[in-house]
């Protein structure tokens, strides 16, 4: 395993992520017993940062883990994150303080590693969908910055989801130490300039520009909630229905659209899409951690050997850039 550090929080990570939330699930939904087996696994190769919510199961993510954890008696890095519920808006302080306090407790821990604001951020307050402003996200961060002092965190982050504008915002405030960004193959415009005519949201390299601002990157949704595994069967532990972020109008149409990228199997570059989707992320060297949403100790497995392949090469990213360019011809089609 790989190690890169996360921007200016610091810490040092693997380059691969345990992903804990509840679209993968097992941290949510799983066997105990897999549970154990499969977070003991990653530990064993090298994985070092695990991402949780107090959203994932109501809670029932970061239980679990802070359960796993302590029988393991393992010595990681754990990342949580509030989502500020529209009732909680009118006092960001205290929310976030008491979220804090109970995520400790969920986690048994004594302290945070890295706490992120788990809102996407618009120009104006949506809260049927659970975005915030930018002047939100200042108060979310400002209290961070009281919790670190008091030692219940350790670093702090934002959620780079939401209107793309008010995301750089939230970068240019320079207050927070890393982000989460959405980045795969299905959507690359946090990494990469959007090629002519890109049918989905375009994320403005966004990665960039939160690594220029000396902020740690941690990429989400690599695998597109389980699209870019090419099938629409979901594992009994997975959501069987996830909203897509940033790209087609629901499941089955990323998976359609995954197909695309057959010729970087068939020509050699990768044995599987879930392989090649992690690859893509990993070969991002401004990326300091690539999550993956775990269903079972398989998945956990085939992930772990995708990291160990290391980046796609440069020939596969020229490859990529051919289905990019086809992609709206191929949503007109689809
Ligand atoms: N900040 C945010 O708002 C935000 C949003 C999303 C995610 N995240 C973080 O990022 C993590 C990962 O995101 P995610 O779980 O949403 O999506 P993801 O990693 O893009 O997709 C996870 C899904 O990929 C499939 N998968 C995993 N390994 C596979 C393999 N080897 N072969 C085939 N399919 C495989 C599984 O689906 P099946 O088992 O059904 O096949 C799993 O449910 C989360 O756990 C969370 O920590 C954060």
């Amino acid at each position: 395993m790989r190690y890169r550090t996360l921007g200016r929080s610091g810490l040092r990570v693997a380059e691969l992520g345990f992903g804990c939330g509840a679209v993968g699930g097992l941290l949510v939904r799983g066997d105990y017993a897999e549970m154990v087996r499969t977070v003991e696994r990653a530990i064993a190769a090298g994985i070092n940062y695990f991402d949780t919510a107090r959203s994932y199961g109501d809670g029932q993510s970061e239980t679990n883990l802070g359960r796993v954890l302590a029988e393991l008696k393992a010595d990681v890095l754990v990342g949580t994150k509030v989502q500020l519920a529209p009732n909680e808006l009118d006092d960001i302080k205290g929310a976030v303080a008491h979220a804090v306090d109970d995520s400790l407790r969920r986690l048994r821990r004594e302290r945070i590693d890295l706490m992120q604001l788990h809102n996407a951020i618009a120009a104006q307050r949506r809260p049927e969908r659970g975005w915030v402003t930018v002047a939100d996200v200042q108060a979310a961060l400002e209290t961070f910055e009281s919790l670190r002092r008091q030692g219940k965190i350790g670093a702090y982050g934002i959620n780079g989801l939401g209107d793309t504008e008010a995301v750089h915002q939230a970068v240019a405030l320079g207050a927070a130490q890393t982000i989460q960004s959405c980045y795969n193959l299905l959507n690359p415009t946090a990494g990469m300039a959007a090629p002519a005519g890109f049918p989905f949201q375009d994320y403005a390299q966004l990665i960039d520009r939160a690594a220029a601002q000396g902020m740690g990157v941690i990429a989400i949704r690599v695998l597109a909630a389980g699209a870019l595994s090419g099938t629409l069967n979901r594992h009994l532990n997975a959501a069987q229905s996830v909203a897509p972020i940033a790209s087609g109008s629901d499941l089955a149409a990323d998976v359609a659209l995954a197909h695309a990228f057959q010729p970087l199997i068939d020509e050699g570059y990768a044995g599987s899409l879930a392989e090649a989707a992690t690859r893509f992320a990993i070969s991002n060297a401004k990326v300091g951690t690539t999550l993956v949403g775990i269903s079972s100790f398989e998945q956990l497995e085939q992930a772990i050997a995708a990291a160990e392949q290391g980046p796609l090469p440069a020939a596969a990213h020229e490859r990529l850039q051919q289905v990019w360019a086809g992609f709206p011809t191929l949503r007109g089609s689809g």
